[in-house]
This record gives C-alpha cells, structure tokens and sequence, in this order.
C-alpha cells in the first residue's frame, strides 16, 4: 500500500454539509472512538442486499431481454479485464441455496433489485410481458416469505432496457417517467400483495453522474455539465410519478410503503472553524444527498445548488442555468413522495473550498467548487474510494434526521471490500467495519434518528460494475473462476450473525469474544476453498490437455 502521511486530495472533488444539527446532537461531546454498549430497539430488521445485474447472470435467458449494462459490459475496455454481469453468481439459478444462507444467518429482510428486462423485454409494457422472468421474482419472493424473510425490493438498480437507450436515449428522455411508471405499476399489480417495501431508485446520483457526466457506468455518456442534471431531473419525476401511482391504485390494499434509496459519502469540513470549509462541506452533501431529497422531502433543489450551478451558467454565457427547473405544479406533486428513505453509506471525505473559474469546461464536480481529502490514517482495505469512516456514519444520518423532518430510515447498503486476489475468508477488516459502523447507527439511533432497519453489502461477492469481479463486497465469498459459483462463508458472516441474535452489542466480554469464535470457523472455511482452487487448478490444467472437463466444486 502506498505510504501516505498527510491528509491528500481525492481524485474526484464533492458537496454539502449541514452544520446545524439536531438540537439533541452535539459535535464536540461526540466521541468517535468510544464504543456504545447497547441494543437496538425491539423489532429492528436485519437483512443483506444484491442486485440483479450483479448477481443474477443468466443475461439473455427465459425471454430477458438486454440491459444498458449488458450491452455496457460486452463493450471492450469498459470493465476491468473485461468481465462481464453475464453469469456473475448465477444467482438465477441459485436462489434457494442462497434463501438458506440468509436463513441460517437468521436475517429478517432480503434486498434484491427486479431487472426491468427481464420482466418487460423492450422496457415496454405494451410490447410484450415474459411470465417466466415474473415467474423467477414470483418464486424468489414466495421462498423468502416461505422462511420468514420479508424482501425489500428494488425496482430501479441500474439495468434499463436497452432498447429504451437506443430509442429515446434513455433517462435524457422525459418519455422514461412513463415508462418506469409502467413497469412499476405492473410489478405492484403482479408482486403488491406479497412486497411491502418498494424502493423506486437505487443510488440515482450514480445513474447520473456516472452514466451521464463521467461515463464510467452505462450507457457510458460524457456530456459534461448537463448530463447529470436532466438524467436527475427526469429520475425525480418518475419517482414521484411512482410513488403517486401506488398512493392512488394499491395502498389502500396492499397497504405498503414506497421509498428511494439514497446513496452518499458523510462530508466533514477540513477545519471546523473556518466558515469557507464548512460552507464547502455543505455543498459536497447538497450536490450528493440533497439533489435528490430535497427536492422529495422539501420540494424544490437545494438552494445552493440552484445558487451555483445558475451563476457559473451565467459566466458561461448561457440563457438559463444548467439545473433545470420544477414548475410550482411539479414541486407539489413531488414534495411528500417518500414513505420511508433507504440510505446507502460506505465512506467519509474531508472537504475544503476549491474555486473551478468558469472556461475550464463546465462539469457537475466543478460546479461545487471544492475539493475532497482523506486522512491517511484511514483504513481502506479494498475499493480504491471507499475508507472506513465510522463516526461519519452517525453524522449522515444525523443530517438526515435535521434537514428532511426525522423521516423513518432503512439502510439499504453499508458494508466493505477486499480485492478480488484476497483469498482470505477472515476477514477482520469487515468484522470490524460492521462493528464500527452499526455502532454507530446505534449512536445515532440514541440521538433520536428514526432508523428502521440495516442491509449489509452485500450477501454475495459480485459483478462490481466497472470494477468488475476486482472487488469484493460479499459476506460469503463467491469462487468466479468455479462454473457453479460456490459460495464460502466469511468470518462476517458469523460476526453479523451475533450481533443479529443479540440485536446489538449486549456488553463488552461477549462482543470481544465473537471476533475470535468467527475467526475459529474461517479457518476451517478457508482449507475447503483452498482445497477446492486446488482441485479446479488440477481440473483445468487436465482439461488443457485433455479438452473441457466440467468442474463440480460444492461448499
Ligand atoms: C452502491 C451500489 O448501489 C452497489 O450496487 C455497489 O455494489 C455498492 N455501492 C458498492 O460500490
């Protein structure tokens, strides 16, 4: 790892911070190392998350029809050696075998994302409807149910058909808010009676920004500086659209709640006392978090962000600002739509003000004006961005709690990564960031925050977008290079398990004690895989001479 010894710039610059925090939270008494003993209240809902794209693989069978990001990735040079979601953990045919993972770690909700063509082909609900991909959610939900495990459902994880990017050019086009709103009502008629949580949007700031400004993600568009914002605008529509559909047609029957999920990074002022960082920091989470639930919660964008983006429009020269407008009609209309909030969380950046003079090129990032540090001291053991930042944690969701009226909370991702070379199932370095991070939310929960429920990131090892199978995320270790993906529990696994069955961190002798017994069965864990890769490598090495013999590796 790189010796690093001085807080040092991030490659990408960010947003907000909202120092005025709730009255019953104060900064300065807020310890961020001591740990809180303590349980979280009765009922609280454990689970894990994946998605479709990520974990399901089977791209073009049953009728499913090709996603941007099958497309995306078949691409070369988009993804990291080139992989691709095509098979990932076949989790299509998995399921149950994965249902009985969840249920032995005695979690009470599973996250999946529906594939929107998997269900609708084209992307059109007039066009054809595939019964076998309705069929695959219809089982999935009804084995979760069947074990006790209430699935939270995602409509939107990024895989939007790819006949609705090539014809209308995707979430450019305002025709998407219709669209959307066909397929979700759709899976309320065919799903509503069984699925109580719907979650409209996974992460849209990524949708935007890293499908339409960076281009990192699909359908990989760079259109700098406008991109992000008509994507966004066009995903708060459909939202609202979505929420309003269910609101009128089926709540009042399947009486469920409908949400978005919400990802962003805490941002925490470089110096706490200068006015310039603390208004910076202000706009890394306005730019990131308060795009999106501002205007759901409030009505309208954050102000500083119509401030800024307006101003540097005028220096460049343009009629109107780049941020497109809600008329007063649309802001009603979308103010209100969010029954509960799903929030994603994995890291922390310092921040600090960085002018961006207009003429350089107009581009989200450079619309903030500012700039994002780590300390080196931070742990980052796997993804590139993502260090472990715990007491951001209860920040965040302090921030919440202030600026958006205490809305109720599920966390719909935290977790972290190793890199793909990393073989080793214990994993201390994730035992202790799911310690850190839910005693946090613990934290936070004390200081009044309306949290629900948490989701680890994710169940499964998976297809990490542009990074490929480079990253993993899993509580169980999933072996890509092994046709039949077999899953091996991580030491988490067991940790999480505990801190599920005790609802928390009951008292300091027994927490301590659990990292040692879930580092006891991982290293059984870790021979069966080392076996396995041995006996594969044998396979493979036979079949070069021999011609393709199958491999049939089971945990
Ligand atoms: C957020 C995304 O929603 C999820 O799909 C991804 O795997 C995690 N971040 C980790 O990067």
């Amino acid at each position: 790892m790189l010796q690093r010894c001085i807080l040092r710039p991030y490659h990408v610059l960010a947003m907000v911070l909202c120092v005025s925090a709730g009255e019953d939270f104060d900064w300065t008494k807020n310890e961020r190392t001591s740990f809180y003993y303590g349980t979280f209240p009765t009922g609280f809902s454990w689970g894990a998350g994946t998605s479709a794209y990520q974990t399901e693989g089977a791209w073009n069978i049953d009728g499913k029809g090709m996603s941007i990001w099958d497309a995306f990735a078949h691409k070369k040079g988009k993804i990291v050696a080139n992989d691709t979601g095509d098979t990932s953990c076949e989790g299509y045919y998995r399921f149950k075998d994965d249902i009985t993972l969840m249920k032995d770690m005695k979690l009470n909700h599973y996250r999946f994302s529906i594939s929107w063509p998997r269900i609708l082909p084209s992307g059109l609900k007039s066009e054809h409807i595939n019964e076998k991909g309705i069929k695959y959610y219809d089982d999935l939900i009804n084995m979760l149910l069947d074990n006790n495990i209430t699935p939270i459902v995602t409509l939107y994880h990024w895989d939007l058909p790819q006949f609705l990017q090539e014809k209308y050019g995707g979430w450019q086009n305002v025709s998407m808010v219709n669209h959307f709103n066909d397929f979700a009502n759709l899976c309320f008629e065919r799903f509503g009676k069984k699925v109580k949580y719907w979650i409209t949007f996974n992460n849209p700031w990524s949708i935007a920004v890293e499908g339409y400004e960076t281009g990192e993600h699909a359908p990989g568009l760079k259109l700098k500086g406008t991109g992000a914002y008509k994507a966004a605008h066009h995903i708060i529509k459909a939202h609202a659209k979505v929420w309003h559909t269910y609101d009128m047609q089926w709540r009042s029957k399947q009486k469920g709640l409908v949400g978005i999920s919400l990802t962003a990074d805490w941002g925490e002022p470089v110096d706490i006392t200068n006015q310039r960082d603390i208004e910076a920091a202000e706009r890394y989470i306005q730019f990131y978090m308060g795009w999106f639930a501002t205007p759901i919660f409030n009505g309208d964008y954050p102000q500083v962000m119509k401030d800024y983006i307006g101003r540097k429009s005028g220096q460049q020269g343009l009629g109107a600002s780049r941020l497109p407008v809600f008329s007063p009609q649309e802001k009603s209309y979308i103010k209100g739509t969010c029954d509960f909030l799903g929030l994603g969380h994995f890291t922390t950046r310092y921040v600090t003000l960085k002018n961006y003079p207009s003429g350089l090129g107009d581009s989200y990032f450079a619309d903030r004006d500012l700039a994002e540090l780590v300390d080196p001291k931070w742990p980052d053991p796997g993804s590139e961005w993502l260090y472990s930042v715990p007491w951001g944690f209860r920040r965040l969701l302090n921030f919440v709690k202030t600026q958006y009226g205490n809305p109720m909370i599920y966390v719909t991702e935290n977790g972290v990564s190793e890199k793909m070379l990393c073989t080793d199932l214990c994993d201390d370095w994730r035992m202790q960031y799911f310690k850190d991070y839910i005693d946090e939310m613990l934290k936070a929960i004390k200081d009044g925050v309306n949290v629900k429920g948490y989701t680890a990131w994710s169940l499964l090892d998976n297809f990490e977008w542009d990074e490929g199978y480079s990253e993993r995320f899993g509580l169980y270790y999933v072996d890509f290079r092994n046709k039949n993906k077999p899953r091996y529990p991580k030491a988490s696994v067991q940790f999480y398990k505990r801190i599920i069955s005790s609802n928390g961190f009951p008292n300091q002798r027994e927490v301590e004690s659990w990292k040692r017994k879930a580092v006891e069965t991982c290293s059984s864990s870790n021979q069966l895989l080392a076996a396995a890769r041995r006996k594969s490598q044998g396979n493979q090495e036979h079949a070069g001479m021999q011609k393709a013999w199958p491999v049939h590796d089971e945990v």
